[in-house]
């Protein structure tokens, strides 16, 4: 078995097969508790392109998916295929922001290898929640946006850490608390205690991202929420991502009140 990170980052965005990448996923995140994994960057990087995805699910653009309401059994299990989905792409954006960006200090790959094994433990608690309601993972289609701005970011460190953890993953610290409430009134404990473990490690996830977002702007002499307000409107061609935004949550992931007073402007 391989020990360098980032052979085991490349392996893995590489490998289509979900429960390989689980695997060499866990593994990991074990050679980095035992103190074996080796951080040393000797090959080069692959470019994006070539990462591979399962065959299924089918990919879709969201405004074909059709939409159900969680009130319905078809729409519960439409809702835990979906977030499967978020979780799966989770792993590849963790493994991709570790495997793509070099020379960063040792601290930012451990932080991005256990948030893919994060990731990789939601994923397999909404399989496993998926199973029992009958349905497998690649049964339905799925949200086909969710790698675009992976590629759109690329080459660009701070722009992936400001679209990625402070912008997408950040949407689900907005979102879940309500979608929570409305499991809980329907007395689906099982779908609580998922969706409640999966929001309390994503806050955690966010933090990194604003955490490293701000090291590393202010070791480039850069002003983070400037610099943050640049690169959304940048990738968002000038809009924004929409509200209401989960002010509480967010300042503990990270924002500060001038960014949030910032995206709440509209
Ligand atoms: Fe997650």
């Amino acid at each position: 078995m391989m020990n360098n990170i980032f052979e085991i980052a490349e392996a893995c965005l590489h490998n289509p097969t979900i429960d390989e990448k689980l695997a060499q996923t866990h593994h990991a995140k074990l050679l980095l508790d035992n103190g074996q994994l080796d951080f040393s960057s000797n090959q080069a990087v692959q470019a994006i392109g070539g990462v591979k995805f399962p065959e299924k699910p089918i990919l879709q653009a969201p405004r074909n998916m059709p939409k159900r309401k969680i009130t319905s059994p078809e729409g519960v299990i439409a809702f835990f295929h979906a977030i499967a989905h978020v979780e799966f792409m989770a792993i590849y954006l963790a493994w991709d922001l570790l495997y793509r960006f070099r020379g960063l200090p040792e601290q930012f790959y451990q932080d991005w290898l256990c948030v893919a094994d994060e990731e990789a433990q939601h994923f397999e608690l909404i399989r496993q929640h998926l199973r029992s309601l009958n349905v497998e993972y690649g049964d339905l289609p799925a949200h086909g946006g969710l790698w675009d701005h992976a590629v759109e970011t690329a080459d660009d460190l701070l722009a992936r850490l400001a679209l990625v953890p402070r912008c997408m993953e950040a949407r689900g610290l907005d979102v879940t608390p309500a979608i929570i409430t409305k499991f809980a009134a329907q007395e689906d404990t099982a779908g609580v205690a998922i969706l409640n473990r999966i929001l309390s490690d994503e806050v955690k996830h966010v933090e990194r991202g604003s955490y490293w977002f701000k090291t590393l702007c202010n070791q480039q002499g850069l002003q983070p929420e400037t610099q943050y307000q640049a690169l959304i409107t940048q990738y968002y061609r000038g809009g924004k991502p929409k509200g209401p935004f989960n002010r509480e949550m967010r300042k503990i992931a990270g924002f500060s009140d001038a960014e949030l007073d910032w995206l709440e402007m509209g």
